[in-house]
């Protein structure tokens, strides 16, 4: 990384495999010291400069004292990496109101329950930079994605309003939105997928795009633009050609 990035503590949730776990090895090498969260915790050997703080990002009150103690063992959390999520491709014959519920629990109020004290902090500092993953899934319905587009849309509309708030108040806002990116969480995916991307390129393409405070970091841009075009479409037409490109 050849830009010197600008903090001294950052904290990942989502950081014991994929996207998370390669922000947190990176960011470790600059010397920037890292608390990282999952719920399994860190399973390999630790590397210097990352404290591992199992969490469970839906227990909003554990998450509360994760960010205490992060600020007192480390000091002041300079940036916010929420990469904590979850994915179940969905399937009509086995829909599940519990199913949307538990991945909604993780992938939208697993961020709003880090958003709320991390905000309280940083405003009272007036500084700081907040930043979750969503996805280009959320940019879009797609098929098999009923469970997990609309948590993901949810984050960058959450995105969108917070911005307002929180820039005049010296808090930066910023979503990241990959494309696939070839982590756990897709592997079980059965359908080819497009423009596959490894999670060391996705977590370097995400720090340069925090140290720059871009509000999207959306990677990777061919299928970015696709699908942005798409979103600009009229919406029977945008139906037409997402079904007709995925054979359903
Ligand atoms: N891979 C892609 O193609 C892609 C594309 C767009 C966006 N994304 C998003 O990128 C983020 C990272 O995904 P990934 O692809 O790197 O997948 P991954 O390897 O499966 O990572 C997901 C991470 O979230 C953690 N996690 C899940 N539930 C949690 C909970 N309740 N509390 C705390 N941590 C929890 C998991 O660890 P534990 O199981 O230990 O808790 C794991 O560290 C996710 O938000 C995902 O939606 C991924």
């Amino acid at each position: 990384m050849s830009e010197s990035l600008p903090w001294k503590v950052v904290w990942v949730t989502g950081a014991s495999s994929g996207i998370g776990q390669e922000v947190v090895r990176q960011l470790a090498a600059q010397n920037i010291k890292v608390a990282a969260s999952s719920r399994k915790g860190w399973l390999e050997p630790l590397p210097a400069n990352v404290m591992n703080l199992p969490l469970d990002v839906t227990d909003a009150i554990a998450v509360e004292d994760c960010i205490a103690r992060i600020e007192k063992e480390l000091g002041p959390i300079d940036l916010a990496v929420l990469g904590a999520g979850a994915y179940q491709p969905f399937e009509l014959s086995t829909c599940d109101a519990a199913e949307f519920a538990r991945i909604n629990s993780t992938n939208y109020l697993g961020v709003t329950n880090c958003v709320a004290p991390l905000l309280r902090r940083m405003v009272a500092r007036r500084a700081g930079h907040i930043s979750w993953i969503a996805s280009v899934a959320g940019y879009n319905g797609l098929p098999k994605a009923s469970y997990y587009g609309p948590t993901k849309a949810a984050l960058i509309n959450l995105a969108e309003s917070l911005w307002h708030e929180a820039k005049p108040k010296g808090v930066a806002i910023s979503v990241i939105n990959p494309g696939f990116v070839e982590t756990p969480m897709t592997k079980a995916n059965d359908f080819p997928m497009p423009f596959l991307m490894k999670p060391s390129r996705a977590a370097t393409l995400t720090i340069r795009g925090l140290a720059r405070k871009q509000f999207e970091i959306a990677y990777p841009l061919p299928f970015v633009l696709i699908l942005k075009f798409l979103q600009k479409l009229p919406l029977s037409l945008k139906l037409w050609i997402i079904g007709f490109s995925a054979g359903t």
